[in-house]
């Protein structure tokens, strides 16, 4: 894993940005992951100044997102859906049919997700997966103890979740939906190259159980250990419980630029 600390997680997302748009550069088609939560806002706004002021085009790039919540129609203001058009799509030139989000409301759930799973193999594998981590270690809304083999899915939220997450649902954990469609963890160790963002001290225990802790289902994101193209990308805060963090700053500041955006 490649560990990159910045001074705040908005030089974190800018960093984090720069790699994903020398991607879309390098390869206009190419087919992102993308993810939702508070975390991943400031890079989404980093990319949508890129596609305005530097002209980054998105006209040719596919986009599968990680999870959804089951039982919320899209149009729901917390639906992933509706977070990703608010927050990214309806500000760059993306295709709306080369966008894909799990469906939280398909009739059949297995078929649907099934259906998601071929479609990224169709569109050639994911490039670049965007990642958060939950306070418990998890990626997508694969849960502790979720299977390192399993593909898209229905799940359902451990309680740190539904309260983590109340925060959107004005507070209530009764509004919060229990269960969610979310990509493998299997699906996202296919991806090519995986990109993590973590911020804050309330994920500082997370990142160190995922970068120096044993790799353990207990602790879902620990298998990026395993992943050949994984960086993290975190603020001080969340730098703060990792044993070899001057290692990780030295090896990142001794990298020329074009390798620290690669
Ligand atoms: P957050 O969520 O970005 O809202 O902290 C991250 C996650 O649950 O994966």
């Amino acid at each position: 894993m490649e560990i990159i600390i910045k001074e705040n997680g908005e030089a974190a997302s800018e960093a984090a940005a720069r790699v994903v748009a020398r991607l879309v550069r390098e390869k206009p088609n190419a087919v992102l992951g993308l993810a939702t939560g508070s975390t991943p806002l400031v890079l989404y706004r980093e990319l949508i100044r890129l596609h305005k002021e530097d002209g980054l085009d998105f006209s040719q790039v596919t986009t599968f997102n990680l999870d959804e919540y089951a039982g919320l129609e899209k149009e729901h203001e917390q639906s992933y859906h509706s977070f990703m058009w608010k927050n990214l799509f309806s500000q760059i030139n993306i295709h709306p049919e080369k966008v894909h989000i799990p469906d939280g409301m398909a009739d059949d759930i297995p078929l649907s997700c099934a259906t998601y799973e071929s479609t990224i193999i169709a569109n050639g594998g994911i490039d670049l997966q965007v990642l958060g981590i939950g306070s418990d270690g998890h990626i997508g809304f694969n849960e502790p103890t979720s299977s390192f083999a399993s593909r898209t899915r229905i799940k359902t939220l451990t309680q740190q979740t539904v309260t983590d997450n109340a925060r959107f649902f004005d507070g209530d954990e009764n509004k919060v939906p229990h269960h969610c469609i979310t990509m493998g963890i299997g699906t996202i160790m296919d991806a090519r190259m995986n990109l993590m963002l973590a911020f804050g001290e309330g994920k500082a225990e997370a990142v160190a159980a995922m970068v120096e802790g044993p790799v353990s289902a207990i602790m879902p994101a620990s298998i990026l250990q395993h992943h050949p193209a994984a960086k993290v990308f975190i603020d001080e805060p969340a730098a703060s419980a990792l044993t070899l963090s001057d290692y990780y700053r030295w090896v990142y500041d001794g990298k020329p630029r074009w390798q620290q955006d690669a």
